[in-house]
């Protein structure tokens, strides 16, 4: 089966991870390489999606034909996302940072206590604030990324967030989620489900794509 075009369609994507400031030396990051996104984007634009990636630090080469922004921070991702609507569809394949630091030190922190406490602020929910956008797009896809109780977490995030779709997969087991090339998952919507995987994340994001294209030729 050749793959379902993207011709004409406007697709915003987010990959890697954020990093949030603790001092000029010093952040909190995640695990993230961008490798999930990056394959999606690369696929959109292979199918003639119009594609712009938002990418926290990563080190990967820009997909041809895709028009990239870096970021670094949750609320940088936060700022090139809302920037890139109005698009037909957004996925948010990024692992954007829960917590920031409440203040970045403009100095080194020095280490001159035995316990040190770092006082942490919830940062905005990107794909949450883009589902309630004026500008929503026809679909919003998110990802989950969870360690156990997959489905219910993953349905869970769908509802809460008013999502089209959610792509849920295990991480911190070998072989999926973070960092790896292969992943697995499960994709939830209202009322169905569609396992896809295990396999390379490149195919994974076609056959992501496939149930995206489907349904934004009906939407
Ligand atoms: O980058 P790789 O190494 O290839 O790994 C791929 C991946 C594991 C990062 C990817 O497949 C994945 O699961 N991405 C989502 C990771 C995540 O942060 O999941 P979450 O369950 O914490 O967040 C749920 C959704 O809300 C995600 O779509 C996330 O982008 C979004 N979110 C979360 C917090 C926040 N402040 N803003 C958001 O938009």
């Amino acid at each position: 089966m050749s793959a379902a075009s993207l011709q004409g369609l406007r697709l915003l994507i987010s990959a890697g991870p954020t990093y949030e400031d603790i001092d000029p030396v010093r952040f909190i990051g995640n695990r993230s390489s961008g490798k999930m996104g990056f394959a999606i984007a690369e696929a959109a634009a292979r199918r003639g999606a119009q594609v712009r990636l938002v990418a926290g630090p990563v080190s990967l080469p820009t997909p041809a034909g895709v028009a990239r922004t870096d970021v670094r921070s949750a609320a940088q991702m936060r700022e090139a996302v809302l920037a890139g609507l109005p698009v037909d569809a957004y996925i948010g394949a990024a692992a954007v940072a829960d917590y920031t630091p409440a203040q970045v030190a403009p100095g080194k922190i020095k280490k001159n206590e035995a316990r040190f406490a770092l006082e942490l602020v919830r940062t905005p929910d990107i794909l949450a604030e883009v589902a309630v956008h004026a500008a929503r797009p026809r679909l919003v896809v998110g990802f989950a990324a969870e360690t156990d109780d997959v489905e219910r977490y993953a349905r869970g995030k769908l509802e809460k967030k008013k999502l089209d779709l959610i792509a849920a997969n295990r991480v911190g087991v070998p072989g999926s989620g973070f960092e790896s090339d292969d992943n697995a998952l499960t994709v939830y919507w209202a009322g169905g489900e569609r396992a896809l995987g295990p396999a390379p994340k490149t195919r994974l994001a076609d056959e992501l794509l496939d149930l995206i294209a489907q349904r934004l030729r009906t939407a």
